[in-house]
């Protein structure tokens, strides 16, 4: 039998898959998201992180995003890479973690206005699915201060 070697088998043995890494980005949206567009921006991180191994937090206020995950470093920068072209924003400030002893999350949600009914509608994601409240990241000293503290 032949075997299939797909490019996720090559990264393996390129990367130390036990490495973990974290990044944080404060952004700013490029044009106001409706619940749709809000509703499909949950749906693909959430998706992808899952599949990926990725925690951390997602912000949105209506204007700024701030922005958390960790992961190993080689699903980390695949991620990072689509999300550094995505046009839905325009980053601001990014801050790199090269080296995490540990997560400090246990999964990856977001937080915004309007998460509550979003998460009536899909109750399956009741769980990362978060109202903004106090939250605000407007700097990535804020985000750091935030990913200390609001660990889960
Ligand atoms: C503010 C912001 C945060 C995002 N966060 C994530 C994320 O945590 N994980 C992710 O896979 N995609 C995230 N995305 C989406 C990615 O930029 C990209 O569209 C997506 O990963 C492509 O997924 P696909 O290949 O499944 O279509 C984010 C996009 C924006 C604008």
């Amino acid at each position: 039998m032949q075997m299939q070697y797909t490019p996720n088998f090559f990264d393996r043995l390129v990367f130390d898959t036990d490495d973990l890494a974290a990044v944080g980005y404060v952004s700013s949206s490029t044009h106001v998201l409706d619940m749709l567009s809000l509703t499909c921006l949950f749906l693909q991180a959430y998706r992808n992180n899952k599949l990926h191994g990725i925690t951390g937090l997602l912000f949105y206020d209506g204007v700024d995003y701030g922005l958390i995950l960790e992961g190993e470093k080689w699903q980390l920068d695949r991620t990072k890479a689509s999300i550094e072209k995505d046009g839905r924003h325009c980053i601001r400030q990014k801050y790199q973690i090269n080296s995490l002893p540990d997560r400090h999350f246990d999964d990856w949600h977001m937080h915004f206005d309007g998460a509550g009914a979003i998460a009536e509608m899909f109750p399956r994601y009741q769980h990362a699915l978060h109202e903004i409240g106090e939250h605000r990241a407007t700097d990535v000293e804020q985000l750091m201060s935030l990913y200390r503290t609001d660990r889960h």
